[in-house]
């Protein structure tokens, strides 16, 4: 998402070797959207472009659900109507340049179509073999049974991270009991838990850090108060602080798989060195204590945030 949004302006040339380097260290699971080229396809045409020579051996995920050559104010953005879904994923799969999406998540549930429609759709592609898998994203326990219930939900892809734990009452539980992966997404808190965050207002105009709560006032202030523990924590283990974030969330459980973002290949290469850490328990315990509750700071503002039922 990144490296086409979001957090100011990419750099394609390095965005590209950026991906082709994820797949030498051995990463095989590439995340896209519709969303990410606001209807141009541009996440998605960086993405094919860039796996090109080995996209038979990865994973590619999309993502449908928004009405973007409708956006406007006083509308839903939201557009999950079969006949939106099903052009949608042709775009995409032309954007990507390939047969087949191995994961079409629905992005966010839309109130205005029924969701055993989105998941019959979807079962349809799959029969077509335009797709392999079906994901939902920020859906709610009971949604993600109806769906479910039609067609097997593979993976959930919801924000989940030292500074969002949400998920962990409810939503874990409902997947782990359906034996539906989980995707935590934004896993460093949108580049918070790192060594390089900054002040809202050191952001390029484009970023939506600039207008991000967990970046306001005080806010701001008690969250880097925890992020520089964090760094004391990590530090005494020989890490960084991105390292100890994705690693706790390794630790949560074999079913899930954080999808962390960046455009530049040394950031790539110090993320992926959480994959071989093993954090101990008394690490793990002290994460908790200096984050208790997660960040100050709700991660949308209320318009945007998605609704779990
Ligand atoms: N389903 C949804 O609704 C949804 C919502 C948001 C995101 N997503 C997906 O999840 C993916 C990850 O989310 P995200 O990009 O928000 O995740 P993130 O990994 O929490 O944050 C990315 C930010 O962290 C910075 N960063 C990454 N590694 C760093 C490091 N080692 N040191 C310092 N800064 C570092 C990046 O900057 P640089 O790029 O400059 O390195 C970027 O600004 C997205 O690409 C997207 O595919 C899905």
């Amino acid at each position: 998402m990144g490296m086409s949004m979001a957090y100011g302006s990419g750099n394609d040339e390095e965005s590209i070797a950026t991906i082709r380097r994820a797949y030498e260290l051995g990463i095989t699971h590439f995340d896209t959207a519709e969303l990410y080229g606001m209807g141009t396809g541009a996440n998605e045409i960086l993405l094919g472009q860039a796996v090109k020579g080995f996209r038979d051996k990865i994973v590619i995920a999309t993502k449908f659900g928004f009405d973007l050559p409708n956006m406007g104010p006083g509308k839903s953005p939201l557009d999950s109507r079969p006949e939106r879904i099903r052009v949608v994923v042709e775009n995409s799969l032309r954007y990507l340049q390939t047969d087949y999406i191995d994961v079409l998540y629905q992005h966010r549930v839309d109130p205005a179509v029924p969701i055993e429609d989105v998941a019959g759709t979807v079962k349809d592609l799959i029969g077509a073999g335009k797709v392999r898998f079906s994901g939902m994203s920020e859906a709610g326990a009971s949604t993600l049974r109806r769906a479910h219930a039609v067609q097997p939900v593979s993976v959930l892809q919801t924000e989940y991270s030292l500074f969002e734990r949400d998920v962990e009452r409810e939503i874990l539980p409902a997947v782990r009991e359906l034996g539906i992966g989980f995707v935590p997404y934004s896993p460093l808190g949108r580049g918070f838990l790192t060594s390089t965050v900054k002040p809202a207002a050191e952001y390029e105009e484009s970023d939506m850090r600039r207008w991000d709560e967990r970046w306001q006032g005080e806010n701001y202030t008690k969250n880097l108060a925890a992020v520089e523990q964090l760094h004391q924590l990590a530090a005494s283990e020989g890490l960084t602080v991105a390292q100890l974030a994705l690693g706790w969330l390794l630790a949560q459980g074999d079913d899930i798989v954080p999808i962390f973002g960046t455009k530049t290949r040394s950031r790539l290469e110090e993320n992926v060195g959480a994959a071989t850490t093993s954090l101990s328990a008394v690490t793990l315990a002290r994460v908790k204590e200096i984050l208790p509750n997660g960040s100050f700071g709700a991660r949308y503002p209320a318009d945007f945030m998605p609704t779990w039922t």
